[in-house]
């Protein structure tokens, strides 16, 4: 039997323009905190049919990135969601909030408001943030168990937000003067570990079932995984290579169901990065260009940071064992990071010339293909028939020309193969998920 369509989003952050991509004639930097920029991307992927447009999201500028690209956050991903949602029909918009910076209030209500502008397309990518504390009044960041606790909280208390104003309680009526049912809505009155929230939501609820906002999650430590497990439709996650993608799925999977939920309430979208051309060595020219500036010192800094070893004065050629690796540091900004960095290098014991090219280093960890558009339908179709995964976010790399591949190649490729559906059979981001998994 043929397999569902896959689900399938398109990042707003430019990671095309990444490394040196932006520096070539054609990039089109200069329109970057523009709408006309996002609204010609957004109406690509909506011509293709896809799940959603994704807008990922940092609070904080990194000043040793900053100088020369990459360092910068740049528009607050609901409010250009929003923009979008004037400009487009059907695709979903993912946008990305904290759960560790945000008022529960606050963000029920920004969240909601995207939803009702977009007619039901909102979804939230709930985070539990890397960097960014000093802007919040916090010293330290809290470690990753604190702010699972406070995500799980806020998840709590902004759901029940949305439930405590019901969307049939707003049925204004001229007749009889009633312009809300004020019976149906209800304080949710929560005091809780971090925050206490009387409520009810100043803004009604759009709806349940299909109506409602999806929850997508991001962090895959443990407490990650049980977290997405209890309350998300979706995990948007880095998985390197397939084996990592499949034991994350079944687990994900397995966790769902020890919760009382369908082993496939949540979907795992890994990110797929892409260096796509017309031949393979153009691709991989492609990536060589984008990446021929690359700072090693930053990327054994980061090393450092998620294993503990200094490699500043390690041959290029002598492997890392096992034995090399010190105890797993107590605190990382992203334990799921660190843990695949570790498992690379125990499986493949690379040499440091080589260690510095993988994804768990070179890039976010992300599942990468470089070469054509036929390449990556086949590489699509082996992680889907191996059962890696329910779908994925696009991030093309290296240049604007690889982003309108990915969006005007790719994806009617994709469609061509049965793995990308032709048209939309719902209006809602949470229609677009329903259904079997792929
Ligand atoms: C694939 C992926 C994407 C993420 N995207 C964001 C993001 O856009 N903004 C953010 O603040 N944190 C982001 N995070 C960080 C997570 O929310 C989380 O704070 C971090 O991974 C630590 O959780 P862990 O202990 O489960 O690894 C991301 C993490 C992963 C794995």
């Amino acid at each position: 039997m043929p397999k569902a369509p896959l689900h399938i989003g398109m990042t707003l952050a430019p990671t095309w323009l990444s490394g040196e991509a932006w520096r070539r004639p054609d990039s089109a930097v200069e329109g970057l905190l523009g709408f006309d920029y996002y609204i010609d991307i957004a109406r690509r992927a909506e011509a293709a049919k896809l799940d959603f447009v994704f807008r990922p999201d940092v609070m904080a500028v990194n000043m040793g990135l900053l100088g020369r690209g990459g360092g910068m956050g740049g528009l607050d991903p609901t409010l250009l969601l929003s923009a979008i949602a004037h400009a487009t029909d059907r695709i979903g918009l993912l946008t990305t909030i904290s759960t560790t910076f945000y008022p529960p209030y606050v963000l029920a209500r920004m969240l909601m408001s995207l939803h009702w502008l977009s007619k039901g397309r909102a979804g939230w990518n709930i985070v539990t943030a890397l960097d960014g504390q000093r802007n919040f009044s916090l010293r330290d960041m809290p470690g990753p168990e604190e702010r699972y606790a406070r995500a799980a909280e806020v998840t709590e208390i902004v759901t029940r937000l949305w439930d405590s104003f019901p969307r049939d309680a707003w049925a204004p009526d001229r007749d009889s003067g009633r312009f809300v049912d004020a019976e149906m809505v209800r304080p949710i009155a929560f005091e809780g570990q971090f925050h206490s929230v009387e409520g009810p939501l100043s803004v009604p609820s759009f709806g349940t079932g299909l109506n409602r906002i999806p929850l997508v999650q991001a962090g895959a430590s443990e407490t990650g995984r049980d977290f997405a497990a209890r309350v998300a439709d979706a995990t948007f996650a880095s998985t390197p290579d397939m084996e990592a993608a499949i034991d994350l799925r079944r687990d994900l999977r397995r966790r769902a169901l020890a919760h009382g939920r369908p082993a496939d309430a949540v979907r795992l979208m890994p990110g797929l990065s892409l260096y796509l051309a017309p031949t393979e060595a153009e691709a991989r020219d492609l990536h060589r260009a984008t990446h021929a500036a690359a700072d090693t010192g930053r990327k054994l800094a980061n090393i450092r940071e998620m294993t503990g070893l200094d490699l500043t004065d390690w041959p290029q050629d002598r492997p890392i064992r096992a034995a090399d690796l010190p105890p797993t540091p107590q605190r990382l900004r992203s334990r799921t990071h660190a843990a695949l960095l570790r498992r690379a290098i125990l499986r493949d014991e690379p040499t440091l010339a080589a260690l510095l090219e993988m994804p768990e280093v070179a890039g976010s960890a992300h599942w990468q293909v470089i070469g054509t558009v036929g390449h990556a339908v086949d590489a699509i179709r082996t992680w889907q028939d191996a059962g890696a995964m329910d779908g994925f976010i696009l991030f093309p790399g290296g240049s604007t020309g690889c982003m309108h591949l990915c969006l005007d190649g790719l994806c009617p490729a994709l469609a061509e193969a049965g793995l990308l559906r032709r048209e939309y059979a719902h209006a809602t981001f949470a229609g677009h998920l329903a259904g079997p998994a792929p």
